[in-house]
């Protein structure tokens, strides 16, 4: 599959997958301004925590070059401005990572503001990178868990199109998928309001070949007591130091639920997804225009103006999770001083 956004070194531009327009037409943004990547990541052209984190690098490397700073002091100036116009979504921890980790490059890189510009866009590049073979590496690190003719039930879009490439759930399903002949299937919960998992899972991995059922996710009940599914494996915006995991609203009932069925239940994400300082009560949870649940395709399918409360993401605590998996090694029954082995050699 193609990347779900890329740095064009000809032109220094930025290109990106349009994923509001999915799964019907296949439309790339290009763009040279920081201020339209703010955009895509708030009106969700471009989604998914390590997605956004990329475009958030991505967004500092162009707003460096656009500052036309005569002074070091100008850059860093500019791209302070350009940090708070691109952290449009609050749940997602990789959004400030990225942007925090190109300021920290802006300000230690010795040279002239063209050096620090070139720097910059190179640590863009690289974020994308990394994050191409953490989803590698979290797909071979699964394996642990996952066998032969399992049938693996997700919710929302954590697949390529998440992330740079491959995925996080995508990359588990893809290197299971790979690894079994094929011998993997996927029940894809459809996600209101935002039909992630309608509209853009069963796109990419019916694109790959992969056996894939949608079902709404008021069914997920039913096909986990029909014994359907044999683990859940779920993507992540931020997971804590607690072990507490924040993903797409409907990931906490699913925990839940599963917890009832005795199926285990995993969550997959990358280091850049850790957050070891924020606590569970500080957490903020997007709350999204509340249009989303009243119009579906243009129509209203409720009263104009009823009422509604749409967060966009939920909390599932530790105790529901039987492993969280990372790129550098599963987290079976999470902990804080499990969490904290993660990074004990940095
Ligand atoms: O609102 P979204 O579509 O950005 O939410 C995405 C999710 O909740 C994903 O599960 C999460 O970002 C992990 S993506 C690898």
């Amino acid at each position: 599959m193609f990347r779900t956004i890329e740095w064009l070194d000809d032109t220094s531009a930025v290109r990106l997958v349009d994923q509001t327009k999915l799964p019907l037409t296949l439309e790339f943004i290009t763009t040279k301004s920081h201020e339209r990547i703010a955009e895509s990541i708030e009106i969700m052209e471009i989604r998914g925590a390590p997605a956004i984190g990329a475009a958030a690098g991505m967004g500092m490397a162009l707003a460096a070059i656009e500052s036309k700073a005569r002074t070091i002091g100008e850059l860093i100036e500019y791209l302070e401005k350009a940090a708070v116009t691109l952290n449009t979504r609050p749940t997602a921890v990789n959004l400030t990572w990225a942007t925090n980790r190109m300021l920290e490059i802006a300000k230690n890189t010795e040279g002239s503001v063209d050096d620090i510009t070139q720097k910059l866009i190179e640590e863009a590049k690289e974020i994308a990178e990394e994050d191409v073979r953490m989803s590698r590496k979290m797909g071979e690190n699964a394996l642990e868990l996952i066998k032969s003719g399992y049938t693996i039930q997700t919710i929302c879009n954590a697949g390529s199109l998440a992330t740079v490439h491959l995925g996080t759930v995508g990359a588990v399903v893809r290197v299971a998928h790979e690894k079994y002949d094929g011998n993997i299937k996927v029940y894809s919960a459809e996600t209101r309001p935002r039909q992630q998992g309608a509209r853009i899972t069963v796109f990419e991995f019916m694109e790959d070949g992969i056996d894939t059922t949608l079902i709404t996710d008021g069914m997920i009940g039913t096909v986990f007591r029909e014994g359907k599914v044999d683990c859940c494996v779920v993507g992540a915006d931020r997971i804590l130091r607690t072990g507490h995991v924040i993903n797409k609203i409907g990931t906490y009932t699913m925990a839940i639920t599963a917890k009832y069925h005795r199926i285990p239940f995993y969550s997959v994400a990358p280091t850049s997804t850790i957050d070891m300082i924020t606590n569970p009560e500080d957490v903020i949870i997007e709350e999204r225009n509340p249009d989303e649940i009243r119009i579906i395709n243009g129509t209203y399918v409720t009263v104009p103006d009823a009422k509604v409360y749409n967060p966009a993401f939920d909390m599932t605590p530790p105790e529901l999770l039987d492993a969280i998996i990372t790129d550098r090694g599963i987290v079976r029954n999470p902990t804080e001083e499990k969490m904290r082995k993660l990074f004990e050699n940095d």
